[in-house]
C-alpha cells in the first residue's frame, strides 16, 4: 500500500471550497459539509451517497451505523479504513436524509472529478445507486454489483450501499462477497500499471494495455 497521509495544497484548497460551497440549497440546512477523508495516495476510493445526521454533525463521512458496517466489510477484505479514501456523491446532508436531487448531484459533480483526479486510485467503488449512476447511467445495481469496468486506467466497481445490506439482511452476504473481490481488483490494476512503467509508458497513455481488462 502507498503510505503517505499528507494532503497537497490542491487538496486542501478543494476541501476549503467544499466547506464553503453554496452552489445548491443544501448549504442552508447543513451543519458541516463533508468533503471526504483518507490518504491522498489511497489505492481504493469509495463513493457513497450523502452525509447523514452523524456525518453532518461531525463533518466526516460514514461515521454512523453504515460506517461501522463499512469498516467490518473493509476488514473482511483485508483493508483498513485508514488506508482507503471515502467520500460521497453529495457533500452536504439532504434534509431528513431524502434522496439526492439531480441538480444537487450536478452541483457536486466537479468535486468528485477533482477528488478522483488528485487521488488517482486503482479502484473506485460506488456504494449504492446514486453513486453508481455516475459511471453506469443505465445499469441496475442488482445486475451489475461486483462487476468492474475500466475507466481511464482504473476499475470502477458498483456495489450495494452498506445501509441497504443493514436494512435487507439477504444482501449482507452479497456485499461481503463483493468486498472480498477487492484485493484481486487492486492487484489487477497494480500489475497493469507496473507493466506500463516497465514499458516506459505513463499511467494513462496506453489504451492497448488498458484493453486487457476492458469488460
Ligand atoms: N451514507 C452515505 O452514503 N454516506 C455517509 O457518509 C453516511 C451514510
Amino acid at each position: 500500500m502507498k503510505d503517505s497521509i499528507s494532503l497537497t495544497s490542491e487538496f486542501v484548497e478543494l476541501y476549503q471550497e467544499i466547506r464553503i460551497c453554496e452552489a445548491c440549497l443544501l448549504h442552508t440546512t447543513r451543519k458541516n459539509a463533508v468533503p471526504g477523508e483518507g490518504p491522498q495516495d489511497a489505492q481504493v476510493m469509495f463513493i457513497g451517497e450523502a452525509p447523514g445526521l452523524n456525518e453532518d454533525r461531525e463533518g466526516r463521512p460514514f461515521v454512523g451505523r453504515s460506517g461501522s458496517f463499512l469498516e467490518e466489510l473493509l476488514a473482511a477484505a483485508g483493508l483498513k479504513r485508514s488506508e482507503v479514501y471515502i467520500c460521497n456523491v453529495l457533500k452536504c446532508r439532504p434534509p431528513d436524509n431524502r434522496d439526492p436531487l439531480p441538480a444537487e448531484i450536478d452541483s457536486c459533480s466537479d468535486f468528485i472529478s477533482r477528488q478522483i483526479q488528485l487521488i488517482d486510485p486503482f479502484v473506485v467503488v460506488t456504494l449504492g445507486r446514486h453513486s453508481m449512476r455516475r459511471f453506469f447511467p443505465d445499469a441496475t445495481i442488482s445486475r451489475v454489483h461486483g462487476q468492474p469496468k475500466t475507466v481511464e486506467g482504473r476499475l470502477i466497481v458498483p456495489m450495494y450501499h452498506p445501509a441497504a445490506a443493514l436494512h435487507r439482511g439477504n444482501l449482507k452476504q452479497t456485499i461481503i462477497d463483493d468486498f472480498s473481490l477487492l484485493p484481486g481488483f487492486i492487484d489487477r490494476v497494480r500489475s497493469l500499471r507496473r507493466g506500463e512503467e516497465v514499458l516506459g509508458n505513463s499511467k494513462t497513455s496506453s489504451p492497448r494495455q488498458l484493453d486487457l481488462f476492458e469488460d
